[in-house]
C-alpha cells in the first residue's frame, strides 16, 4: 500500500467540489412562467424567453444580433449557411478541439482543413493559416479553447487580406472579452453551445451572435425551417431545419446570464490563486498569460504536464492519480479531430472530399505536432465548476498535484483502470 490513493492510500479530498450544473428559484419562476403559460415551444417564432435572453446575450458579447438554437453544433452549421458556405468550399480549423467544430463543415458537404494549434495557447496557430489558404478557402473558423483566446487581431488580418469570414466557435468562451470585445463579436458571427458542461446552460442549446442583420435573417430561416426571418429585409429563404431552441430551454438561461459576471470573478481569483500555488513547480507548465484577454471566461482550466521533468511517468498515469485523490480532472480531453473515433468519415458519405484530383482522406492526410503533443501527452483539464467553491477548494487540487508528483514513483508501470481509461478517448471509455 502507498501513500497515493491509487495505490491505496488516503484519498486527499473526500468530500465533493461544486457541482454543475445547478439551479436556483430564479430558473424555477421561469420555467413556471412557461408551464403556466401555453408558449412551450420555439413557436411563434422566435420565444418570449428566448428573446428576451437573446437581447440580453447580445449586450454581453458586444453584438446587435442574438438567435437562439438548439445545440452548439447547429449554431456553427447555421453559422457556416450564413456567410453561404456551399458544397467543396474549404473552411479551416484547428485541429485540437472537439468533433462539433468540424462536423457541420462536412455536413453541408464543404471541406475541414485542419491547422495546427499554438503551443502557449492551444488555440489556433494563426502563423500556419496563410499556408493552408487555397482558391477553395472560404472561411477560418477558430476555436477559443478552454482558457484563451484564438488570436483575433491577426486572424481578422489575415481573413481581411485574403478576402476570408471569420466564424469564432465560442463554446468555451461564454462572457470572455478580448481587448474590451466580446467573445463572438470579433468575427462575421459567433456560435455558442448551452450543452450542459458549458458556462451557462439549457441542458442543450446554443446560440450565433452577429452584427450583421443580413447573417442573421439567414441564420433565423435557416433553423426556422426555411421560414422568413422575422426583420425579412434581406428576403432569404432557405431550405432549412427545425432547429429552434423551446421556451423551458431559453427560461433557464436568463439567470445564469445574470450570475456569469459574478462566477467569472469567483473562477478568476481561484484560478490565480492555483497558479500561485503552482508556480515552479517541476512537471507542471502554466499556460502564458495574455493581456489581451480582459474578460476571462475560462471553461476548462487547462495546465500543461511535462513528463520528462517527472522521471517520464505517462500523463495517464499522473492524471489518474489525481482524479483518485478525488480531483476531476481529464488528459485525452480532445484528441486531433483527424484521429478521432468520433470521426469515422466515409468519403463516400461527403461528396466534396472526392472532387479534387485525389479522394481526400482526412483521417490519414495531416500530422499536426502540436495537437498531437497536447492531446496524448501533455494537456491536463480541469472542469471550470472546481474553481466556483473556497480557496480551500482550490488548495485541496494544489496539495493534491503536489502529492501525486512528490510519490510519482508509485504509479511507474502500474494497472489501473483509471489509468487504462486515460490511454482512450472520452469516448470510448469504460465506465
Ligand atoms: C469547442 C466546441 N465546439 C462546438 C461544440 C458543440 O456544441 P454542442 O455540444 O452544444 O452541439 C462544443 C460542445 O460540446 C465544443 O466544446
Amino acid at each position: 500500500m502507498g501513500k497515493l490513493a491509487i495505490t491505496g492510500g488516503e484519498p486527499l479530498r473526500k468530500t465533493p467540489f461544486t457541482q454543475w450544473p445547478f439551479g436556483t428559484q430564479a430558473e424555477a419562476q421561469a420555467l413556471q412562467d412557461v408551464l403556466s403559460g401555453t408558449g412551450w415551444g420555439g413557436q411563434p417564432f422566435p420565444g418570449k424567453h428566448a428573446t428576451a435572453f437573446a437581447n440580453k446575450f447580445a449586450e454581453t458579447h458586444t453584438v446587435k444580433y442574438c438567435q437562439c438554437v438548439n445545440t452548439g453544433t447547429v449554431a456553427i452549421q447555421a453559422a457556416l449557411k450564413a456567410i453561404d458556405i456551399r458544397p467543396g468550399d474549404e473552411v479551416i480549423a484547428p485541429a485540437y478541439t472537439w468533433e462539433g467544430t468540424v462536423g457541420p463543415v462536412l455536413l453541408l458537404n464543404a471541406v475541414p482543413v485542419f491547422v495546427d494549434i499554438d503551443p502557449d495557447t492551444y488555440c489556433l496557430d494563426w502563423k500556419l493559416i496563410e499556408q493552408a489558404i487555397t482558391p477553395k478557402t472560404k472561411a477560418i473558423l477558430p476555436v477559443h479553447l478552454g482558457m484563451r483566446f484564438a488570436d483575433m487581431d491577426e486572424i481578422l488580418r489575415i481573413a481581411a487580406k485574403h478576402n476570408l469570414k471569420v466564424i469564432e466557435d465560442c463554446a468555451h468562451a461564454h462572457g470572455g472579452m478580448w481587448k474590451g470585445k466580446g467573445a463572438g463579436s470579433m468575427g462575421d458571427l459567433g456560435a455558442f453551445s448551452f450543452q450542459s458542461s458549458k458556462l451557462i446552460t439549457s441542458g442543450e442549446g446554443g446560440a450565433v451572435i452577429t452584427n450583421n442583420l443580413e447573417y442573421l435573417e439567414r441564420v433565423q430561416s435557416y433553423i426556422n425551417a426555411g421560414r422568413a426571418s422575422v426583420t425579412d429585409n434581406f428576403h432569404h429563404r432557405i431550405v432549412g431545419f427545425n432547429y429552434r431552441m423551446g421556451e423551458f430551454q431559453a427560461a433557464v438561461l436568463g439567470p445564469q446570464l445574470d450570475r456569469l459576471p459574478e462566477q467569472a470573478k469567483t473562477r478568476e481569483q481561484n484560478m490565480k490563486r492555483l497558479e500561485s500555488r503552482l508556480q515552479k513547480t517541476p512537471g507542471i507548465g502554466l499556460l502564458k498569460p495574455e493581456p489581451r484577454i480582459t474578460r476571462l471566461a475560462p471553461y476548462g482550466y487547462v495546465t500543461k504536464y511535462f513528463s520528462e521533468q517527472v522521471k517520464d511517468i505517462p500523463r495517464a498515469a499522473f492524471v489518474a492519480a489525481l482524479q483518485l485523490e478525488g480531483i476531476p480532472c481529464d488528459g485525452l480531453f480532445y484528441e486531433p479531430v483527424y484521429k478521432s473515433s468520433l470521426f469515422p468519415l466515409d468519403p463516400a458519405d461527403f461528396p466534396a472530399l472526392s472532387w479534387g484530383e485525389k479522394r481526400l482522406d482526412l483521417r490519414k492526410m495531416y500530422s499536426c505536432p502540436e495537437s498531437e503533443r497536447a492531446a496524448y501527452k501533455e494537456a491536463v483539464w480541469f472542469p471550470h465548476q472546481i474553481f466556483l467553491g473556497s480557496t480551500a477548494d482550490v488548495d485541496a487540487i494544489a496539495d493534491a498535484i503536489h502529492k501525486v508528483l512528490a510519490n510519482i514513483e508509485e504509479v511507474r508501470g502500474l494497472e489501473h483502470k483509471a489509468i487504462r481509461n486515460q490511454n482512450l478517448s472520452r469516448a470510448d471509455r469504460e465506465s
